[in-house]
């Protein structure tokens, strides 16, 4: 383990590591260590990895203190499974091809939401759009303590992408992605974390349908005083895309975002993973569509 080096992303959230031997199974005190980062700064970014399906997975699972070895990835392995783990402008088939995305949590309507992703650049060409990150842990411990003292037993509705047209600011790009079944959940807005138990501030643009109890312009502009808070400049680290970049992130202490991204752009194909694996917690994929098409 002592190739392994550490080094700081942003002071409140991510790391990046290098020196990972992408092997099957990793050492007991590589994956006490690699998990600790993860709990601890909720986004571990390698870089110049050759990682495969199997190993992207396995780390996956690895993070949020499953088994990988009890769940191996041999149900993914078929062509069409592999094509829907692709985020691309390029691949047909895949996820999310092009649009701008806003800040969210994938499923963060569920009470069994995803509670890792990771993606893999296995072919980027420059210059392309980053993926966007923000810390809801980081924005709960820094978040002012009039704001805080006003959202406490707070709650907070979240679905598929209600007010999500609205909060678009007139941008066509943005994407929106639609399922067969409404859902919605409830949750507190300091809401904690299942597995470290820290607090974070659970809200956001794309999901965040409203706050309870309040009037919808009450609720849209408690909403907007969030955002900003969650999403200030310098709160936010900008992950610039290379290929053999490996970046896995907890998907409720942090959300993600991306700038728009177009079929005629620089190819732009990213490799992604979920874990607990998709379908596993009955999830379907949405279509995706942008606010102006
Ligand atoms: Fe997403």
């Amino acid at each position: 383990m002592g190739s392994l080096q550490v080094t700081e992303i942003h002071p409140g959230f991510g790391v990046q590591v290098s020196g990972l031997e992408p092997r099957v199974p990793l050492a007991d005190d590589v994956i006490a260590l690699l998990r600790r980062l993860f709990d601890e700064k909720g986004l571990l970014v390698f870089r110049d990895i050759d990682a495969d399906l199997r190993f992207q997975t396995y780390l996956s699972l690895l993070l949020i203190g499953e088994d990988p070895l009890a769940n191996p990835a041999e149900s993914l392995d078929t062509p069409a499974a592999r094509r829907e783990l692709l985020v691309s402008n390029r691949e047909e088939g895949s996820s999310a091809p092009v649009g701008r995305l806003l800040y969210h949590s994938d499923y963060m309507w569920r009470d069994d939401v995803f509670r890792l992703l990771s993606l893999y650049g296995l072919k980027v060409e420059q210059p392309t759009s980053p993926t966007m990150f923000a810390s809801a842990a980081h924005a709960w411990e820094t978040l002012p303590a009039d704001l805080r003292a006003r959202v406490e037993g707070l709650y907070a509705i979240h679905g598929q992408d209600a007010s999500y047209e609205a909060r678009s600011g007139g941008d066509g790009d943005v994407l929106v992605s639609k399922f067969d079944e409404l859902e919605t959940i409830r949750l507190p807005i300091g809401h904690r974390h299942p597995r470290t138990g820290e607090t974070v501030l659970y809200v956001t643009p794309q999901f965040t349908q409203r706050i309870d109890g309040l009037s919808d312009a009450d609720s849209e502009a408690l909403l907007g005083e969030l955002f900003d808070h969650l999403y200030r400049p310098e709160a936010e680290v900008q992950h610039q895309w290379r290929e053999g970049d490996l970046v896995l992130w907890d998907n409720i202490a942090l959300q993600h975002a991306r700038p728009n991204i177009t079929y005629e752009g620089p190819a732009r194909t990213l490799r992604k993973t979920f874990a607990p694996p998709p379908g596993a917690n009955g999830s379907k994929r949405p279509q995706f569509t942008t606010v102006g098409a």
